[in-house]
């Protein structure tokens, strides 16, 4: 599936803010896309039980910021967050993907689309939780605006 493919398996143990637990990481990636992939904390809890909000917000920054810098190869920052729609809850424990893509570049800015899905550890289907579009700008050493390279969106073949 990745014509450029790099794959990281992460385990870190008892450290803060994962005293004494785990958490396994999988990070996917080609050129103008990448994944993240982890199990939902204890410490992730909102008022409800569920993942909270924010912390999913969090995960949407980091994830389209690696994919960002990948793609500028330099420091990036976030300059907007819109249309973030929250579809399902994520229950602490499931196992969480979150996809950026580069969807559009301008002389500087990169527009990354964000989706985020999580499963049951028990089962192997994914249900879509989060979606939103995040824009970055590449830097130069004094923060200001760097360009970047032209992002050209390509084809795919609809199957039928
Ligand atoms: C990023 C920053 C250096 C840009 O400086 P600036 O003087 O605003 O630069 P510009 O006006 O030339 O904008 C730079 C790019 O951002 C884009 N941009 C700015 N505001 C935007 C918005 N609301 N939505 C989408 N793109 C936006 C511009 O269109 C431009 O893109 P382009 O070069 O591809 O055309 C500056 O705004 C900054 O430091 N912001 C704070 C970033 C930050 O702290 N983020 C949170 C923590 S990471």
């Amino acid at each position: 599936m990745y014509n450029k493919f790099e794959c990281f398996l992460g385990l870190y143990i008892g450290s803060p803010p994962n005293p004494g637990g785990c958490l396994f990481y999988l990070m996917t990636m080609k050129k103008d896309e990448l994944e993240f992939q982890f199990i939902s904390e204890p410490s992730d809890v909102n008022f409800g039980g569920k993942v909270h909000g924010g912390v999913v917000m969090k995960w949407i920054d980091q994830t389209a910021y690696a994919c960002a810098s990948g793609w500028a190869e330099a420091y990036c920052v976030t300059v907007y967050v819109g249309g973030i729609r929250f579809f399902e809850p994520i229950q602490i424990g499931e196992i969480v993907k979150v996809r950026s893509k580069i969807i559009y570049t301008g002389n500087t800015s990169m527009h990354i689309a964000v989706d985020v899905f999580s499963r049951h550890p028990l089962k192997q289907k994914f249900k879509k939780t989060t979606h939103c579009i995040i824009v970055f700008v590449s830097t130069d050493e004094n923060g200001r605006p760097k360009p970047v390279k032209k992002w050209i969106p390509k084809l795919r073949k609809i199957p039928n």
